[in-house]
């Protein structure tokens, strides 16, 4: 059985639409893979409710308890091994990672950020979008590494940004996408078909198969 760890600061869409997606495929009846804990760096997280209403354990470690981000991550760290990892799945977890923690799960930890990366890291990506022009806007599943929002590219999602699009409007439909392109990435690992190479993610496609698209374009 793999263990998945999902962290979060917040409301916890995306960590829930995981949590679906591992229910929906029966992986855990199945000995294949389960959430092992969702951790959240704030009490107040609204996903913390969900997960504990689905019997997962779930735990809070607030930044605010340490000196400095190195402390923090240690003890992150060590909360996290302690659920014994083979996945680790940043969804909406607020916090700039120390390379002592991205070194420490190098190879087995994706995040999902709300752009087409390399476009517009950081926070308030929507509002950059919209001040940028682009037409299109979406989503990416990527490995982590120490560089912020960098990382091998897993799969992207691509929404029309409309002339009305407020930061609000645009952020709704490009959330509606990460549900379904990081439940997506997951899949593929959970399937044994994610292969951390040379720096860089590869899909693998079983023969006689389609090439999987990492592409997923919102219908307008
Ligand atoms: C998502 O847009 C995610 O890409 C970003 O933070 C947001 C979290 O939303 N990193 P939720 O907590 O998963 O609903």
């Amino acid at each position: 059985m793999k263990n998945i760890v999902i962290l979060i600061s917040g409301g916890g869409s995306n960590m829930q639409a995981l949590v679906e997606c591992v229910a929906q495929k029966h992986w855990a009846e199945q000995g294949i893979a389960r959430v092992a804990a969702v951790v959240s760096n704030r009490a107040d997280a609204g996903g913390l409710a969900y997960a504990a209403s689905k019997g997962i354990e779930t735990a809070v470690l607030s930044h605010r308890l340490f000196d400095g981000r190195v402390q923090f991550d240690a003890a992150l760290m060590a909360l996290i091994d302690g659920f014994k990892p083979d996945l680790v799945l940043l969804a909406g977890f607020m916090r700039i990672l120390t390379p002592a923690f991205t070194q420490h799960y190098a190879g087995k930890i994706l995040n999902i950020h709300p752009s087409i990366l390399p476009s517009f890291t950081g926070l308030h990506t929507h509002e950059a979008a919209l001040a940028a022009g682009v037409k299109v806007h979406g989503a990416t599943v990527h490995g982590v590494t120490a560089q912020l929002d960098f990382g091998p590219i897993v799969v992207q999602s691509c929404v029309a940004v409309l002339p009305q699009d407020t930061a609000e409007t645009l952020a709704k439909r490009v959330l509606a996408t990460e549900h379904f392109i990081y439940p997506q990435a997951l899949t593929w690992w959970v399937d044994g078909r994610m292969i951390w190479r040379d720096g860089g993610i590869e899909i693998l496609n079983p023969a006689g198969e389609l090439p999987a698209s990492q592409t997923y374009f919102a219908p307008t």
